[in-house]
Formats: C-alpha cells, sequence, structure tokens
C-alpha cells in the first residue's frame, strides 16, 4: 500500500487502524477497543487495556531474543567516554533504579522531576518511572532554577533525580546549586534526591534529603514491571504558551507505545536491531519520542550524544557518529546543520566519513529552510525530509512517510498528513480555505493516540489553549497552507511563542522577567530572524519616568536577569531603551510589525495604530543593534 491507501484506511476505519497497530505492543490485558470518549471534546485511546512502558521498551526485547544487542550507545565527545548498554545490561540497570525509587517510597502515580543531561542515565530515570508506574517530567539542563521551581510547584514530585553537573564547551554546568535554589524557591519540597555524581563535578550532599545514585542503586532489590491503565500517563512534559506558565503535556502509556511504535518503520523506516539518532535532548519533546522512548520500544538501537554539531570538536562529529556507529535514519534540528553548514559549507568533514549506511535524514523543531535542505541532500546524498509536529502531539502531524512510500519532496513543506491527522487550515470564522490559501491549522478531533488528552493541573487551559478558538478542532498555533496535492505548509506561529535554535520559549515568559526589572515601566519582546538559530528573542525597554540610568547598564542587567530567571537557553541577548512602545488604540503592542521591521520585510501600517511616528524610533533603536537595515 502507499501512502493514499494507507491514509484512508485509516480515514474509514480510525477504530481497525489503531487496534492493528496496537497489535505491536504487548498487552497485560488487551483494550476491548482504542477510541474512549470521555465527553467535553475530551478522548483517550486504550483506556480498559493494561500494559507497561519499560516492559514494551526493554524486557521484551531481552526475552524475545535482543538481549544481547546495544539498546543504547552513549557517545560523548564533550567528555571523550563511550559505553554500549545492550538490552539485557539496561534491563538490569533500570530495574535497580525503578527498585531504589520504589525502596525510597516511590509508588504508581507519584510524580519524579528529572534534571539530566545527555547520559545514558537519563533514559535510565525515565524508563525506571515507567517500570514502576511513576509519571516522570524531564527538565531541561539548560533552565534556570527558577524554571526548575515552577516545573517542581507544577508536578508536585516527590522525588528529584539530577546529575551534579551537564557539560557545555567549555565549562561545567554544575546541576546541584540550581536544585537546590529551585528546592528553596519551590512551595513544594521534595521528599528525597537521587544524584548521579560525574567525574567532572562532586556535589554535596544534604544528608537526609539528597541520597547517592550509586550507592541507593547498589542496595536496591530489582524491581518489576508495574502493569497500568492505558490512560495512566507516562510523563507530563513542559513546554512554553503564551505566558510564564508552562504548559504541563501529558502523555498516556498506551498511546505511546501504539503511536510511537507505528512510527519507526512507517516514518523513519527502520526495522528493529537497526540503529537510529535523534540528535536532539531529553529535555525536548524530540528527546522523549525518539531518544528514549520509540526506538527502545521498537527494538531499535538509540544513540545518546553528549555534544554538539560543532566544536565537539568539529563539524564532522555528526558524520563522525553516523558511520562509526552504522547509524541508518538520522534526526536533527535545521539549525544544528545549518552550523555545520557555517563551518564547513562544502562539506570537507563529509568526505571523510563513510556514510553509506545512512539511508534517510529528518528535519523538525522549527522551519526547515530550503537551503539548509538542499546542502544537506548534496552533502550527504539521501533524502532530508522535513516533518512537522509538536510537544503536544508527541509525533509527527506532517512528515513524509518513507517506510510506506518516499513521496516527492517539496522543498519549504514537510509533506503530509500521517493518518490519524486530518488536518485543515481554516479561517478566522473556522471555515476551511481553498488550496493555496494562508490560515490557522489546525486538527479535526480526535488527534490520534500519542497526542496530549489534557494538561496536567490545567483542564480549562487544555481548553482555552486548544479546542475554543474552532470547536470541534485542535488549534495547533501554527499558521499555514495546503496544496492542491496535499502537501502542508508551516509559515509562522500565531501567538507569542518564538523557536529560537529549535527551542521552543516565550516571549511573553521573557517578557514577565524584563517587567520585574525596577527601572522597566514596560516592555515588549519580539523573535527576529536569525540566520543561524531561526529566531533570536529582542527586548524592548521603557523604563520608568525619572530613571537617568545609563541605557547599557539597565540593558546589561535585564539580559542576567533572563538568564538567571529562564535560563541561558533563552538566548536572550540582545535589548534596546526605547520611549514608547507601538500600540493601537486599543493598546496592543504591534509586535508583529516590530518583527517586519527588524527583519527589514514588507509590511503595512496597521490601520488600528494610535500613533505611527514611534514606528522610526521602534527602527532607529533596532539599527543600533544590526537590526531593520
Ligand atoms: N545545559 C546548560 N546550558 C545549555 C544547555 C544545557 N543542556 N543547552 C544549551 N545551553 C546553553 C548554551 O551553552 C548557550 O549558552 P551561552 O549563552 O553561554 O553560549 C545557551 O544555552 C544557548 O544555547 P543554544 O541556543 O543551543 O546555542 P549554542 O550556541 O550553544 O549552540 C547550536 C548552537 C545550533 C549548535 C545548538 O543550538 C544546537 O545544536 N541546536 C540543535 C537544536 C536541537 O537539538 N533542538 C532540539 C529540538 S529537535
Ligand atoms: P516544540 O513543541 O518545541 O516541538 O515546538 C513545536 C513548534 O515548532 C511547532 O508548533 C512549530 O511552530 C515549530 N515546528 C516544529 N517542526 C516544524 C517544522 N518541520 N516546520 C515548521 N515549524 C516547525
Amino acid at each position: 500500500m502507499g501512502y493514499r491507501e494507507v491514509y484512508d484506511a485509516w480515514k474509514s476505519d480510525r477504530e481497525g487502524f489503531w487496534m492493528e497497530a496496537a497489535q505491536a505492543i504487548d498487552w497485560v490485558k488487551a483494550p476491548s477497543k482504542a477510541l474512549f470518549e470521555k465527553g467535553g471534546n475530551l478522548f483517550e485511546w486504550f483506556a480498559d487495556g493494561t500494559c507497561n512502558t519499560c516492559w514494551n521498551a526493554v524486557d521484551r526485547h531481552v526475552e524475545g531474543g535482543r538481549a544481547d544487542q546495544a539498546a543504547i550507545i552513549y557517545d560523548s565527545p564533550i567528555t571523550g567516554r563511550k559505553e554500549t548498554i545492550t538490552y539485557a545490561e539496561l534491563k538490569d540497570r533500570v530495574a535497580s533504579l525503578a527498585g531504589a525509587l520504589k525502596a525510597k517510597g516511590i509508588n504508581k502515580g507519584d510524580r519524579v522531576v528529572i534534571y539530566m543531561p545527555m547520559v545514558p542515565q537519563a533514559v535510565e530515570a525515565m524508563l525506571a518511572c515507567g517500570r514502576i508506574g511513576a509519571i516522570h517530567s524531564v527538565v531541561f539542563g539548560g533552565f534556570a532554577a527558577n524554571e526548575l521551581a515552577v516545573r517542581i510547584d507544577d508536578a508536585k514530585p516527590k522525588a528529584i533525580i539530577a546529575a551534579s553537573c551537564g557539560l557545555e564547551p567549555g565549562r561545567v554546568v554544575k546541576y546541584k546549586p540550581l536544585l537546590d535554589g529551585a528546592i528553596d524557591i519551590a512551595k513544594h519540597k521534595p521528599d528525597f534526591t537521587l544524584i548521579l555524581q560525574r567525574e567532572e563535578e562532586v556535589a554535596e550532599l544534604t544528608e537526609g534529603r539528597d541520597f547517592d545514585w550509586v550507592e541507593a542503586v547498589a542496595a536496591a532489590e530489582p524491581a518489576d514491571c508495574v502493569p497500568v491503565e492505558g490512560n495512566h500517563p507516562s510523563y507530563i512534559l513542559y513546554t512554553s504558551g503564551t505566558t510564564g506558565q508552562p504548559k504541563g503535556v501529558i502523555r498516556h502509556t498506551a498511546g505511546q507505545l501504539v503511536a510511537l511504535n507505528w512510527t519507526m518503520k512507517n516514518v523513519y523506516n527502520v526495522d528493529p536491531g537497526e540503529v537510529f539518532w535523534a540528535a536532539s535532548d531529553v529535555g525536548w519533546v524530540v528527546g522523549h519520542s525518539y531518544i528514549a522512548y520509540a526506538p527502545l520500544i521498537h527494538g531499535n538501537t538509540t544513540i545518546v550524544f553528549e555534544g554538539k554539531p560543532v566544536g565537539t570538536p568539529d563539524a564532522g562529529t555528526f558524520w563522525r557518529v553516523i558511520s562509526e556507529h552504522k547509524v541508518r535514519s538520522f534526526f536533527t534540528a535545521p539549525t544544528a546543520f545549518r552550523a555545520v553548514k557555517r563551518e564547513d559549507p562544502k562539506g570537507e568533514f563529509v568526505k571523510k566519513y563513510d556514510l553509506s549506511g545512512l539511508r534517510v535524514v529528518y528535519l523538525a523543531g522549527e522551519r526547515a529552510d530550503p537551503d539548509t535542505i538542499v546542502w544537506a541532500q548534496e552533502q550527504l546524498n539521501v533524502p532530508v525530509i522535513d516533518h512537522w509536529w509538536q510537544t503536544e502531539t508527541g509525533w509527527a502531524i506532517a512528515a513524509n512517510p518513507v517506510g510506506i512510500e518516499l513521496l516527492p519532496v517539496k522543498l519549504g513543506s514537510p509533506s503530509v498528513p500521517m493518518p490519524g491527522y486530518d488536518v485543515q487550515v481554516l479561517d478566522e470564522g473556522g471555515n476551511p480555505v481553498a488550496p493555496g490559501e494562508l490560515g490557522a491549522i489546525a486538527v479535526k478531533l480526535p488527534l490520534p493516540p500519542g497526542t496530549l488528552p489534557t494538561l496536567w493541573n490545567a483542564p480549562e487551559r487544555f481548553q482555552k489553549s486548544y479546542l475554543s478558538t474552532f470547536p470541534g478542532y485542535y488549534e495547533t498555533g501554527d499558521a499555514g497552507m495546503i496544496d492542491e496535492d496535499g502537501y502542508l505548509y508551516i509559515m509562522a506561529r500565531t501567538d507569542d511563542v518564538i523557536n529560537v535554535a529549535g527551542h521552543r520559549l516565550s516571549t511573553g515568559g521573557m517578557e514577565e522577567v524584563l517587567a520585574s526589572h525596577p527601572d522597566v515601566a514596560e516592555c515588549a519582546v519580539i523573535g527576529v530572524t536569525d540566520q543561524l538559530k531561526g529566531q533570536l528573542p529582542v527586548g524592548f525597554l521603557c523604563l520608568n519616568a525619572g530613571c537617568d540610568r545609563p541605557h547599557d547598564e539597565v540593558v546589561a542587567e535585564v539580559v542576567k536577569l533572563v538568564r538567571e530567571k529562564i535560563g541561558p537557553v533563552a538566548a536572550f541577548k540582545l535589548a534596546v531603551v526605547v520611549d514608547r512602545l507601538p500600540k493601537t488604540r486599543s493598546g496592543k503592542i504591534l509586535r508583529g510589525t516590530m518583527v517586519s521591521i527588524a527583519d527589514g520585510t514588507e509590511w503595512k501600517m496597521p490601520a488600528t495604530i494610535d500613533d505611527p511616528a514611534i514606528l522610526d524610533e521602534i527602527k532607529d533603536a533596532l539599527k543600533t543593534i544590526g537590526y531593520a537595515d
């Protein structure tokens, strides 16, 4: 069957399609049906089945003949370390860690926050939670103590698992002071922490609260897999919305197992036993789905890569890893390729490695610009596939389903909707627009298995953010179009979310931090176009009347403040002081117009603008930092 037949088969029998996909999963009790309607436009999948994530990702492969196959290859150019962990070893390690958690009182449904760098123990911690039915919430290492605290207060974890440090080129990021700071700030206090001490930094442990990972695991009885209901949350992953309060995306156990397993062959075209590599971080959804879960559920080998596309040690790192570990399908963010291309435009490093085993490259996380795709196609001589998805969906909404059929690649398009997603482009009134016309991209409910059923602690926010604008649809927050051939084009976000180096960030969250500076009366943050990172945040500050401090001092302070409050990942380094912000007569800041001025793209004077002269001031201010030329 080709793509069209598979998509139509899903459309004509959705239950049958997902029940068949569910057969590839081991159930303790098989579900009686796939879709469960909960009312209020809420849906769940396989809710009356019981199963276990860790069993499906680890134990069943040990029993099924993959005991000696590599499950995880850890490759850390930043430390020079490499390690291969077989499925049998992974089972022992995870069972012991799960036992340690259990011995300290972690049970089914308890939350565990994981704050770890890219080491295999991060994946083991996720699997150990799944083994005993605990719900993990991984926090990206580039977030500061305050962001960690916000997540601790929302998820209310009984335990936090962390490493003593992460490693960024040229610096050791000490996690323990950040963790201690976060626990101090948070109202909710965890019962205990489990700390993985790394050679580069030995953290001080607080007696009675902090426990050493190795000691705890050595003393533990291995724990068995605990069966959980299909709709039991596997994890909560916080992602940026329009405010500083992140959204806790929930992933249910069974839907995740079924959907991710389906994607490994159909989208990523790998068979069990082959090596799959997603060069992301476990702190992001790509890391959850395609470093930790999908490859293991499907019996592949996954790579935990602790390094950067460039500088660890050079722009050939990706190619070295692909050739050394025989990677078949490789997944990264366009920004990573732009970084490599900038250092090695002619692909001198590519020529040094045997990449004959590589079959396909996948890009996601941000718009894949045609230049980058063409460069990668020319260098690597394999199809380069853009695909589009979100933390909320957990897997591709649109892709080129290479395992079913390699469709013609259209530059600038992540190709076509995957089975499970009825994607439509709607006008403001919620009516589908004609092919080629721009609109809001929405998905007709229900969303498929593996997508978010609701938000943690925030069911009303779930309704308001995703379901209220277009009744009967999930609002993706992206705008774009569908062409005559059914290919999607993702053009822009419709909210205040920006995408910096493939990382999703909230300009609203940054504005909250800027506004907390004592000299700032009013502010705005916009995302301007950046050749490397896609977008970069730029702040505009109006100072309090009477504040005569040098502007560069205030700018330096707010830059420091964002780094302290949100973290280095915000990449907030540019801000300017202006007298006023451009607004509509009703007081709405004209951020979109400011972005166009900064990027030097065409724009129209908004009809509702209060005082057009302010735009000249904005332009002059942007010129002082190298924009708006
Ligand atoms: N822990 C602590 N700090 C981190 C971090 C982590 N896990 N990840 C990033 N940071 C820091 C960086 O060190 C940098 O700090 P600096 O301001 O002191 O330089 C800052 O956060 C910004 O990081 P980033 O935007 O990633 O830029 P970079 O200059 O370090 O690297 C790229 C640029 C393009 C090489 C890098 O962004 C990259 O590899 N991106 C791939 C994107 C990706 O994997 N996205 C996941 C979704 S698929
Ligand atoms: P995240 O939740 O961090 O994965 O970010 C999801 C958002 O990133 C999407 O809503 C898009 O705005 C953007 N995005 C992800 N993949 C793509 C893509 N292939 N093309 C365009 N935008 C993308």
